[in-house]
C-alpha cells in the first residue's frame, strides 16, 4: 500500500497518562503523523468494546487506545478490565475476517512523549500496510460483532472475567485462566455465528441455504444456531416458498 495513504484512526487516550504524554510530544516538538482523532478519557476502563466496532463503522481505518502502565491506573485495576475486554475484540476481529490489526491497546505514561510518538507512527504504518477500510464491504461483519459483543451472555463473560478467575466463589475454586480463555473463544464463536444469522433475517424471510449463502455458515452450522435463536424467540418461521420453510428474526 503507498505510504501517501493518510489513515483516519480514532483514538482514545487516558486523561492521566496517554493523554498528557501525547501533549508531552507536542510541547517537545516530537514528529509523529497526524493520523489521530483524539477522544480523551477518564480511563482506559471507560473504552466500552462497543466503541471499537463503532468507530469502524463511521469509517474509521483503525482505533487506537492508550492507557496508564499496569500497575499505574488512577482507578486501581481500570486498565486490568481494559487489557481483557480488547482482547476479546481482537479474537472477534479474527474471526469476522476484519483482522486484529486494525486495533491496537498500547500503555504509555505522562513522562513519556517519545513512547507515545513512537507508537502513534507504528500503528500509523501498520493500518497503512493494511489499507484504508471499507464499512460497507464488511457491514454484515460490522453489525454482527456489534450484536455479538452486546449479548448478555458475552457481556456477562466478560465482565466477570476476574470475578471468575482470581476470586474463590463459595466453594473456594476459581476458574483457571486456560479454561476461562477457552470458554470464552467458544462462546465468542458461538455468539457471532447466531448474530451473522440473526443480521440476515432482521432483513427480510430467509430460507436455510440463503443464511448459508450470506454469513458463509456451513448449512449444518446454520441449522444449530436458527435452532438455538428459535427457543429463545429470537427468529421463527415466517412461510414458505414453494416447500422451503422461510424464518425471519426480531429486530435488534
Ligand atoms: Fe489511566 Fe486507568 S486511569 S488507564
Amino acid at each position: 500500500m503507498s505510504e501517501t495513504f493518510e489513515p483516519r484512526i480514532l483514538s482514545f487516550l487516558c486523561n492521566w497518562c496517554s493523554y498528557a504524554g501525547a501533549d508531552l510530544a507536542g510541547v517537545s516538538r516530537l514528529q509523529y503523523p497526524p493520523t489521530m482523532r483524539v477522544i480523551r478519557v477518564m480511563c482506559s476502563g471507560r473504552v466500552d468494546p462497543g466503541y471499537v466496532i463503532d468507530g469502524l463503522q463511521r469509517g474509521f481505518d483503525g482505533v487506537f487506545i492508550s492507557g496508564c502502565h499496569i500497575g499505574d491506573c488512577h482507578y486501581i485495576d481500570g486498565n486490568l478490565y481494559t487489557l481483557r475486554r480488547m482482547a476479546v475484540v481482537q479474537e472477534l476481529l479474527d474471526l469476522s475476517g476484519i483482522g486484529h490489526e486494525r486495533m491496537e491497546l498500547k500503555w504509555s505514561s505522562a513522562a513519556e512523549g517519545q513512547l507515545f510518538a513512537d507508537n502513534v507512527k507504528k500503528f500509523t504504518h501498520q493500518i497503512q500496510e493494511l489499507g484504508p477500510f471499507d464499512p460497507a464491504r464488511c457491514s454484515l461483519s460490522l453489525l454482527a460483532l456489534e450484536r455479538t459483543l452486546n449479548s448478555p451472555r458475552m457481556r456477562w463473560l466478560v465482565g466477570s472475567s476476574r470475578q471468575l478467575t482470581e476470586r474463590k466463589n463459595v466453594y473456594q475454586e476459581t476458574i483457571p485462566e486456560a479454561d476461562y480463555q477457552e470458554i470464552l473463544r467458544e462462546a465468542a464463536a458461538e455468539e457471532f455465528e447466531k448474530a451473522m444469522i440473526s443480521v440476515v433475517i432482521a432483513e427480510q424471510p430467509r430460507s436455510v441455504p440463503e443464511m448459508s449463502q450470506l454469513t458463509g455458515l456451513p448449512v449444518y452450522t446454520v441449522s444449530k444456531r436458527l435452532n438455538e435463536l428459535e427457543r429463545k424467540g429470537e427468529a421463527g418461521l415466517s412461510g414458505y416458498e414453494g416447500r422451503t420453510p422461510k424464518f425471519v428474526g426480531a429486530p435488534a
